[in-house]
């Protein structure tokens, strides 16, 4: 039975950081190496061992997949040492497998978790997503607006002209009319090949120059980012999308019954989470893993929502002991 201790936001930050940085170490050792399998279950098994050390009753409500799909780290399973408060996990043990493979940026090492019940358990399907910064009004942006009322908008709300925002989509065919009607605005395009947890975590971060993200991607990876924007600050909605039966009822499993239903970042995350993430490939927000004979460095952050808090973390370990 999970203790009904409060869930200790502050005291669990610093565990939750060492569960990212052990998976972003151990999948540094294949960055490069064009093996996108290895590199994701080398961070599956770092994240799992050190989740169970924890002094936790932690299931996993967003994880690497449907029990029968996923040996480790499947959506249902219980980690920690069930000695502790009862939470819910969201994890992405390596979000960029083939940055990783292929030594491009942006891979991180991701992980979420609140009380249980605080974060939506979203099937593996795609969502359409759209995200900006903190610091506008409530819906200045919304998934009903065309692509270009969003940028026009986003651009009154800033006072500039359309031509000063800059936005993040994940490069792929079923964005092409996206990009087009995007471009038409004179926006500018940041273009990523993966990676849309850090592609919507820039939109909070000025240092970045990326003032919204837009597109579809993993839903999973969709409530993630609504984590590490409620700490960060900011507005993200995300819709499901459905291409099939199946998927359909991946949802209807995970309790979802309103298909058309456009979730906020609060109703994706409905209470106070604490979110980690490392960086595996250096980017934006964070440096990668460093290399360097006989030690290895990576920097965390570490943010809590309660508070707004957010920290960095270097870590620097020999070689060795890793
Ligand atoms: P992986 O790390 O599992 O390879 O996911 C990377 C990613 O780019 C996500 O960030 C994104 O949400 C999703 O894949 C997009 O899916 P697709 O590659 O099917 O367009």
């Amino acid at each position: 039975m999970p203790s009904s201790a409060q869930f200790q936001d502050r005291m669990l930050s610093l565990g939750l950081a060492r569960v990212s940085e052990a998976a972003a170490l151990a999948s540094a050792r294949l960055i490069g190496h064009g093996d996108e399998k290895a590199a994701d279950q080398a961070a599956v098994n770092a994240m799992r061992e050190q989740l169970n050390l924890l002094d936790i009753a932690g299931v996993v409500v967003i994880g690497e997949g449907e029990r029968d799909e996923a040996p480790m780290l499947y959506i249902g399973e219980e980690v920690g040492t069930g000695n502790g408060p009862g939470v819910d996990i969201a994890l992405d043990p390596l979000e960029g497998t083939t940055l990783t493979a292929k030594d491009m940026p942006n891979a991180l090492t991701v992980i979420a978790m609140g009380p249980r019940g605080s974060m939506l358990h979203a099937p593996d399907v795609y969502m359409d997503k759209l995200a900006i910064g903190p610091g506008f009004a409530r819906d200045v942006v919304t998934l009903d607006m065309s692509h270009a009322e969003r940028v026009e908008a986003l651009a009154r709300a800033k006072g500039c002209e359309t031509s000063d925002i800059t936005v993040c989509i994940l490069e792929r065919p079923r964005h092409d009319e996206m990009i087009a009607a995007v471009r038409s605005t004179g926006a500018a395009i940041r273009l990523i090949t993966d990676g849309d947890v850090a592609g919507v975590m820039h939109c909070a971060d000025p240092m970045t120059g990326i003032d919204m993200y837009m597109g579809a991607g993993g839903a999973p990876e969709g409530v993630l980012a609504a984590a590490a924007l409620k700490c960060m600050g900011g507005q993200m909605y995300g819709r499901l999308l459905f291409r099939n039966d199946d998927e359909r009822g991946r949802a209807s499993k995970a309790g979802i019954t309103d298909f058309d239903r456009i979730y906020s970042r609060d109703e994706m995350v409905t209470q106070d989470v604490i979110f980690a993430a490392t960086g595996v490939t250096g980017g934006n927000i964070l440096p990668g893993v460093r290399r360097e004979v006989g030690w290895m460095t990576t920097e965390t952050l570490i943010m809590r929502s309660k508070t707004g808090s957010v920290r960095r973390i270097n870590y620097r370990t020999p070689v060795e002991k890793t």
